[in-house]
């Protein structure tokens, strides 16, 4: 859920294909093509799954056409993010009559849901791979060769691919996504990931630390570590016995290059500590920004929704953030409609937002998904009508919530990692602040201003998604 302009966004993203840097290399025997559907996480294991098949001599394509294998990494967090996959599948189908030995794989959270069932429900596909199983990929490719099906949907409680280094993909060289931990053992009645995704476990901060260094090293400018609730990754050393927390983790990212950016996402409120703001303040390099997810402004249904705390609380943590770093960007997820929610709970939700005054949010109407917690307990009972005129109350006020934020900084000064041309005009420029807000600015003559580099800029003028200004000086 990390660099969206803010607007409602129903899944994030969407079956990008892989255009990876392999794809320029020489590429002998069956080619690959891979999609990525759902959030960072996914796209973070669509960089193990390259590495693991090219180690074992499969080359890449970003052409279906030219595909041996096509791969599609899926999402189960919503009904519409299966619904999209299962489309994109009936298209394969005119490809896979003409070339019939071409092998479709299911791969991630709906291949884990689904299981072999997956297998009935669409004929063409010949591999299901769950998120803890990419190892075995290659024997699975084997076994599909030879005519049988192949499934392995294995959770695990150790898996992290620490020791495999991912292929980027889709890569601009300057920002890149370093997956910390994986599962999740927090039990949300809405959220599918822990059955999906399986137990919380973190991976050693050894091999973190070493995959942000060799980034840095790439020229890399920017990493964000990604876990589902980063704040509760705990590991310790063997070795010596000492534990590492998330804070302490931070600390030493941050400590490889004060010009090395760093972000993280998510942090669950009830996880994320003083200690970890302490030292997101007391190192520059650690962007001031928190995605803290709400879900709802109720007391009751945030109850109802296992989130483990209250209204209050989550205000107190809001006020503590800003106590610490007066400059930090808070932006959060927010379920609209879920089971009971009355009109009342709605307002609730409009006055947190209000209260905490996000930078963005990403927002959504419930969806039911089988299995989970909501499933069984409750009746989802809020009519699609309702659910979307919150949705759209809700959308409404983030955008104007946006626009005064960014009304606030205009005058101000900002450091911006230069990321590329802005959407509008190669004339320009477009990055990032420290607080994730896209930042355009004119180009000037200058040869060393690349994408990669530093500059401060001052707002001048702003939108809701974007603040406008110019260059004052170099970094
Ligand atoms: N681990 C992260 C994000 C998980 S999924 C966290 O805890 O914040 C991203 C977002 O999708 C969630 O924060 C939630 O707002 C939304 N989401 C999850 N399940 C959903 C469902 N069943 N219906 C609608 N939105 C859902
Ligand atoms: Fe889902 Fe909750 Fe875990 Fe986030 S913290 S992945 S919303 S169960
Ligand atoms: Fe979707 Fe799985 Fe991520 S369900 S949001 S791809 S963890």
């Amino acid at each position: 859920m990390i660099n969206f302009a803010n607007k409602t966004i129903d899944e994030t993203r969407q079956g990008e294909a892989y255009a990876g840097e392999l794809a320029t290399e020489a590429t002998p025997g069956k080619r690959f093509y891979i999609e990525s559907y759902g959030c960072q996480m996914n796209f973070s294991d669509s960089e193990i799954i390259a590495s693991i098949l090219h180690t074992e001599g499969f080359g890449p394509t970003q052409n279906v056409e030219d595909a041996d294998l096509i791969f599609l990494n899926t999402c189960s967090i919503r009904e519409k993010a299966e619904q999209t996959v299962r489309k994109r599948l009936t298209e394969f189908k005119k490809i896979k009559k003409q070339r019939p030995a071409m092998l479709i794989g299911v791969l991630g959270c709906m291949a884990e849901r689904l299981k072999s069932k997956l297998l009935e429900e669409e004929k063409l596909v010949d591999i299901v791979v769950g998120p803890d199983a990419y190892r075995s990929l290659p024997q699975l490719i084997d076994e599909a060769d030879s005519g049988t099906k192949a499934v392995n949907v294995l959770l695990s409680r150790e898996e992290t691919y620490a020791d495999i280094s991912p292929v980027r993909l889709n890569s601009n060289g300057i920002n890149a996504f370093v997956s910390i931990m994986r599962g999740c053992n927090n039990m949300c009645a809405f959220c599918v990931v822990p059955f999906t995704r399986g137990r919380e476990r973190s991976r050693d901060d050894v091999s973190i630390v070493a995959e942000c260094k060799d980034l840095f090293e790439q020229g890399y400018k920017e990493v964000t570590l990604l876990g589902q609730n980063v704040d509760s990754y705990y590991w310790v050393d063997p070795a010596t016995n000492h534990p590492v927390d998330f804070a302490m983790l931070l600390e030493k990212v941050a400590q490889i290059s004060p010009s090395l950016r760093i972000r993280f996402s998510t942090s669950h409120p009830k996880d994320i500590t003083d200690k970890v703001l302490h030292t997101m303040k007391a190192h520059d390099n650690i962007c001031k920004y928190i995605h803290l997810p709400v879900q709802s402004g109720s007391t009751r249904i945030l109850q109802l929704m296992n989130r483990t705390y209250t209204r209050e609380w989550y205000l107190a943590k809001v006020k503590r953030i800003k106590e610490i770093m007066p400059d930090c960007a808070i932006s959060a997820d927010i379920i609209t409609g879920f089971c009971t929610e009355t009109e009342q709970d709605h307002e609730d939700t409009l006055d947190i937002m209000r209260q905490s005054q996000y930078e963005y949010s990403y927002m959504f109407a419930y969806s039911e998904r089988p299995g989970t917690l909501a499933a069984k307990r409750y009746t989802d009972d809020v009519p699609d009508e309702i659910k979307k005129g919150r949705l759209d109350e809700i959308v409404k006020l983030q955008n104007s919530l946006s626009l005064e934020t960014n009304k606030k900084d205009i005058g101000k000064v900002f450091e911006v990692l230069i990321e590329g041309n802005s959407k509008k005009s190669d004339k320009q420029w477009m990055g990032r602040n420290s607080q994730n807000k896209v930042m355009v600015f004119d180009k000037i003559e200058n040869s060393q201003l690349q994408p990669g580099r530093f500059v401060h800029v001052i707002a001048e003028s702003c939108t809701q998604g974007t603040l406008m200004g110019k260059i004052v000086n170099l970094s």
